[in-house]
């Protein structure tokens, strides 16, 4: 299949400071592809721009054949179907996990499939088959800021599912799991990827051994190496850069 997403020449400048240069990066249609790197190498500026949030000082973004250069935020999101989870939290505190839900699907632009959907189905009806996806069926009447940490990273999970963006964008959805947790959002992912092409930003490489098969590794604004898992893994640039660090961090804890 072909490329959904690419980036030509792609570099931001922030008040002198290049925080991406000159980045040519293209995900395949239907991929699941995971980019990681150190502390602020680009990783979330990439997707910043990508979702329109900051715009490039230079560079072109391709998305299903369309420039979306410079897009809206809004614009890019109901229109081209490109979704994207926070690194930080982004929920409706005093709503309940079936309301956040529903309100993300009020949220949904006018995608083609608000029209082309063969059996059209109510809010509260695709609320709950997320809930299920999400293994928060037993959950759906509890308000976000009741639910457990994981809890609320899988919230925001299906909040994206329920506007069906044609391209995921999660950023770092493992922060701050437990090890259990982590594992079964490697298997969410996995999952949701049925029709989709997913990009996750993380540094758990537990967690990306558990999903990736190519890896993108940014360093300081630029693509220091791309390829499959095992050879970023045996990569000595890689290895010297951010995977000697990586694996040293502290362990996950055990349970909530
Ligand atoms: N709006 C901004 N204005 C100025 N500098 C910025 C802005 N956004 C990001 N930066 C800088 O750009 C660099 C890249 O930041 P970015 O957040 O993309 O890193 P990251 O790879 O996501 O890191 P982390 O793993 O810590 O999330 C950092 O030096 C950051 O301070
Ligand atoms: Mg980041």
């Amino acid at each position: 299949m072909g490329d959904i997403l690419v980036t030509e020449h792609l570099s931001v400048c922030f008040s002198g400071f290049w925080a991406l240069h000159d980045v040519d990066f293209s995900v395949g249609e239907g991929e699941l592809r995971v980019v990681i790197g150190p502390n602020g190498a680009g990783k979330t500026t990439l997707m910043d721009l990508i979702t329109g949030r900051t715009k490039p000082s230079s560079g072109k973004i391709w998305f299903g054949g369309h420039d979306i250069t410079g897009k809206s935020p809004h614009e890019i999101a109901a229109k081209y179907g490109i979704g994207r989870k926070f690194q930080g939290p982004n929920l409706f505190e005093n709503m309940t996990a079936a309301e956040n839900l529903e309100l993300a699907a009020a949220g949904r632009g006018t995608v083609a499939g608000t029209f082309l959907r063969s059996a059209p189905k109510s809010a509260a009806e695709e609320a709950d088959g997320v809930l299920r996806r999400i293994g928060l069926t037993g959950k759906r009447g509890l308000l976000a800021c009741e639910l457990s940490h994981g809890e609320r990273q899988w919230l925001e999970i299906g909040m994206l599912m329920m506007q069906d963006p044609k391209l995921m964008i999660l950023d770092e959805p493992t922060a701050g799991m437990t090890e259990e947790e982590t594992r079964q959002t490697g298997e969410m992912i996995q999952n949701l990827l049925k029709g989709r092409t997913i990009l996750v930003v993380e540094h758990d490489m537990k967690f990306v051994r558990q999903v990736a098969k190519t890896v993108t590794v940014l360093h300081m604004g630029r693509i220091l190496a791309q390829g499959p898992l095992a050879a970023i893994e045996n990569n000595p640039e890689v290895i010297r850069v951010y995977l000697k660090s990586e694996d040293k961090e502290a362990p996950k804890h055990a349970g909530p």
